[in-house]
């Protein structure tokens, strides 16, 4: 994925190489795995024995760490476009297919009773900040419109956006679903990136 030219190159380099060796060295296929850590180490979404719902999964460093805590009692599906190729423990699926355009097996999967749902779904970018903004939008809000239908009442739902113009509106609707709604920017996320990580806890029940 093309991502946007860092303003301190050097800097942003440094800062990937970093993660990606600790990554490497802690047999973890992306170093996106360190935000889900920073979040769960904040906000708790995730406990042993829960069955999570991991949008946009591949290469599988989300979908790795959320099955370690969930642990053998739980489980967790992960939905791609692209394929994951990577060894997982007996409590994860793995499906390929577009969460915008779900297929029967997709559809299948997103069945009711899942405690937690994450999104790391992110746009192939084109380096226009508005059109890769409302992307990231759409698959935010097709990840929220899942969450809603298929969250347990009190569970738990992370959301990465490219901040753009319609995203307060966004969170207001994140807002409206949860009990409690917060914005986090983790340490290992970089500066430069206009992703942000919306979070809803405690999913409320509609009219
Ligand atoms: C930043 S990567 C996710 C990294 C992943 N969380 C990890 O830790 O390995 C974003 C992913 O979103 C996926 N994606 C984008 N649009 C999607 C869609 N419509 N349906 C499913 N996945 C999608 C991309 O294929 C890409 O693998």
């Amino acid at each position: 994925m093309r991502s946007r030219r860092p303003k301190n190159k050097r800097a942003s380099n440094q800062w990937a190489d970093h993660y990606t060796r600790r990554a490497r060295k802690d047999k973890f296929p992306a170093r996106s795995v360190y935000k889900l850590q920073e979040i769960q180490k904040r906000f708790h979404l995730i406990r042993r024995g829960d069955r999570v719902l991991d949008l946009g999964c591949a290469p599988g460093a989300w979908t790795k760490f959320a099955a370690g805590i969930a642990g053998p009692a739980g489980a967790v599906v992960g939905i791609d476009i692209k394929k994951v190729d990577l060894d997982l423990p007996g409590n994860v699926s793995v499906l390929q297919g577009d969460v915008l355009a779900p297929d029967a097996a997709v559809a299948a999967a997103l069945a009711p009773g899942f405690r937690a749902v994450l999104s790391d779904m992110a746009p192939a970018t084109t380096g226009h900040r508005d059109v890769d903004a409302a992307r990231s939008l759409t698959l935010g809000e097709a990840a929220l419109g899942i969450a809603r239908a298929h969250l347990l009442p009190g569970g738990h739902f992370v959301c990465k956006i490219f901040q753009g113009p319609d995203f307060e509106a966004f969170v207001r609707q994140v807002r409206n679903a949860f009990s409690t709604q917060r914005l986090y920017k983790p340490q290992s996320s970089r500066k430069a990136s206009r992703e942000i990580f919306v979070i809803g806890k405690g999913r409320t029940q509609e009219a």
